[in-house]
């Protein structure tokens, strides 16, 4: 796995000693509101959850810390799980740490991975998911050139109700701005 680096930041692959900034931010309300596992109870649910990044043989899992460069802030996380190799694909997901919404990072971020997708591990295709509700995320995959292709009804169980998800994609041939 490999740093990717974009103009303002720096997408460093996970290890063990993230595990707590990761597991604070998930701890934040406004981060876990659209999510479907919700906030963790304590750090070995978030552990847990990331053990499959550390683990050579689930290699279809990668996660990487989003660090602003001119300081190493850590400011958020971006991942995706790849498909059988057959399909080149991957989905993927991101999120900051409040502090650091509204400057454009997660755009930035989405950008170098999705170029990354392409460019380095020749995937074709690339997708992710997002409550409808959710504006800011739906925002930056439009930012990133990604396509809304459907909708999926009621399929995120979040808080007690079911919530409708957009599809979003992009394949490698599909036209970028950055
Ligand atoms: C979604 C998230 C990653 C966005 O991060 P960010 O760094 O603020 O994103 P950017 O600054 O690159 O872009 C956000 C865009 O959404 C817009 N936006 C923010 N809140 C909005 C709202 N309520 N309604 C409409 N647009 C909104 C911003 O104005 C910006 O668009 P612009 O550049 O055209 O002005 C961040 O809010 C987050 O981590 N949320 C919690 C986790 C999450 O939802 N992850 C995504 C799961 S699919």
């Amino acid at each position: 796995m490999n740093i990717i680096e974009t103009r303002r930041l720096r997408l460093v692959p996970v290890v063990r000693t993230d595990i707590a900034d990761i597991h604070q931010m998930n701890s934040i309300p406004d981060v876990a509101r659209f999510n479907t596992i919700g906030i963790p109870g304590n750090i070995e649910v978030t552990e847990k959850m990331l053990e499959k990044l550390f683990d050579e043989k689930q290699s279809s899992t990668r996660g990487w810390t989003i660090r602003r460069q001119f300081d190493d802030q850590f400011i958020g996380v971006i991942g995706m799980n790849l498909a059988a190799e057959r399909f080149r694909m991957a989905e993927m997901h991101y999120s900051l740490l409040p502090d650091y919404w509204g400057q454009g990072y997660a755009t930035e971020a989405v950008r170098g991975l999705i170029g990354y997708a392409f460019e380095e591990l020749g995937l074709h295709r690339l997708e992710a998911g997002v409550a409808t509700g959710n504006l800011a995320s739906i925002r930056v995959l439009e930012k990133a050139g990604m396509t809304r292709e459907g909708l999926k009804r009621k399929i995120l169980p979040i808080r007690g109700t079911w919530v409708d998800n957009f599809h979003y994609a992009i394949l490698d041939e599909d036209e970028r701005d950055y």
